[in-house]
């Protein structure tokens, strides 16, 4: 029988009185691995008084003192990798060295934060009234950043550990209490990455990590009149939660459909190493993946020889053995691809490698000639699977990238630095990369998504900026 991992709350770890637990299935043997507590509404209720109590005390505690205790939090959660990294290898099947890199890369984006922190958090402004119309030099405002109270917390399965850290981070330095409600796959990880913050010895309450059915305690959650900021990364449930959360900001990042334009005069080395990496590493699951190929038809064959060489050397296993394409995190998630797979099949897209699936595992798959009636030319695979649509010209690629709902990254190919500025500045999405696969890191660069790729941006600067408000004293003279 699997243990139950106790969820965190008030500095302590708890069993939930509900008495039930939430299976985590292992993707790779598809059966139960871990457990979790799930979570009652009351107890939602007490983690989010206890965070509201202990914020209060929190705001008032140097700005030296809060980030010291980050960056021992970064320090242990280091120690850590190595537990850390295997219950990721469990719990979503990521390549093993892959997940020692998210819990290396979590430190280092809690440091970060801590000294960018003490900067912005550091400085204020000071404004005189003179400069406006009809104004006398009699009115001294001075502003700084304060605290918006509790914010909720909801990463996504595909990073656990580093896109949990990089909502709780930001939180924590600008003086926040922080709840966070990890994914079901990589919730143990999480548990586990919350307690490094234990460890580092925060205040009781300031932080809390609370598991258990979206069914059951998720619109409690984000509805909760003592929530006051949200920060999600995820899917679907993104546009629900933005549609039911009270007046208080919100940070979503909801996925995408990046597109790599290939124009003809592109290193197509270069185009072929990135669409490896940019599509397939952690077999796609990556909301910056690279999701559709969009090349010049003169030099496509050459690109998809060369993309399918790379594609035979992929390794395809188990993520123990630290193969490049692992299975994909749930049998409903391999259940979606595959329809997206027979959907092109049936509108005659070209296979450029065999279909093959076992269990949650797929192989990887290019699909050449994909055109805009398959569903692939549009809809996130979150997989394997990557389709390759042959453009007339540029202005074609644009269409492609700009007619999606989606609006997250980009790519653009060419050695054309002219021409690369101006489609770069036509593609409606929130970040376009020149000769480069997508990526949201390095961690300080902005990350935001246009349209229903979400609201606000990210990036260790701007998530501390939005998780503050400006607070302005004014000094009026006589
Ligand atoms: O899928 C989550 C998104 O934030 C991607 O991050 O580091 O893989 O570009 P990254």
């Amino acid at each position: 029988e699997a243990e139950v991992y106790k969820y965190y709350s008030d500095g302590e770890w708890r069993k939930s009185s509900s008495g039930k637990s939430v299976p985590i299935i292992n993707p790779t043997t598809r059966k139960p691995q871990y457990k979790v507590q799930a979570c009652t509404q009351e107890e939602v209720n007490q983690v989010m008084e206890a965070a509201t109590s202990a914020q209060k005390s929190w705001a008032k505690t140097p700005l030296w003192k809060r980030a010291e205790l980050l960056h021992k939090a970064a320090a242990i959660l280091k120690e850590h990798k190595a537990p850390i990294a295997d219950f990721l290898v469990k719990e979503i099947a990521k390549p093993a060295k892959d997940a020692v890199t998210e819990v290396v890369r979590s430190g280092d984006l809690i440091s970060y934060t801590a000294e960018e922190g003490v900067r912005i958090l550091g400085e204020g402004k000071f404004l005189v009234s003179d400069s406006f119309p009809g104004n006398e030099r009699s009115k001294y405002c001075l502003t700084s950043k304060i605290p918006l109270g509790v914010v909720l917390a909801i990463p996504p399965f595909n990073y656990p550990v580093n896109l949990a850290v990089s909502k709780i981070a930001p939180a924590l330095i600008a003086g926040n209490a922080l709840v966070l409600k990890p994914p079901t796959q990589g919730a143990v990880a999480a548990l586990h990455m919350v307690h490094c913050f234990h460890l580092a010895g925060f205040p009781k309450g300031l932080i809390s990590c609370i598991t258990g059915k979206g069914s059951e305690i998720g619109d409690f959650l984000t509805m909760h009149p003592l929530v006051k900021c949200i920060s999600f990364t995820g899917g679907d449930t993104g546009a629900a939660i933005s549609k039911k959360a009270g007046m208080i900001p919100l940070q979503m990042e909801l996925g995408g459909k990046d597109a790599c334009i290939v124009l003809e005069d592109a290193d197509l080395d270069l185009v072929a190493a990135n669409i490896i990496k940019g599509g397939f590493s952690y077999s796609g699951q990556r909301c910056t993946a690279v999701k559709v190929v969009l090349v010049m038809v003169s030099v496509a064959d050459a690109l998809v020889e060369k993309v399918n060489t790379k594609v035979e050397k992929l390794t395809v296993g188990p993520p123990e053995e630290d193969c490049d394409i692992t299975p994909v995190v749930s049998e409903s998630s391999a259940n979606f691809i595959e329809g997206l797979v027979v959907d092109a099949k049936q509108k005659g897209a070209t296979f450029c490698q065999e279909y093959k699936r076992e269990g949650n595992l797929i192989w990887p798959l290019l699909l050449d000639h994909v055109r805009p009636d398959m569903r692939i030319a549009w809809e996130e695979p979150f997989g394997p699977v990557l389709p390759v649509i042959r453009i007339n010209s540029v202005e074609e690629g644009i269409h492609h990238c700009n007619a999606s709902n989606f609006g997250l990254q980009g790519c653009v190919f060419t050695r054309d630095i002219n021409k690369a500025i101006m489609i770069s500045d036509a593609m409606e999405t929130g970040t376009v990369q020149i000769n480069s696969a997508p990526a949201r890191g390095p961690d300080h660069f902005p990350f935001q998504g246009l349209k229903d790729s979400g609201i606000g941006s990210q990036g260790i600067t701007n998530s501390i900026n939005m998780m503050t408000k400006i607070k302005s004293t004014v000094i009026n003279l006589p």
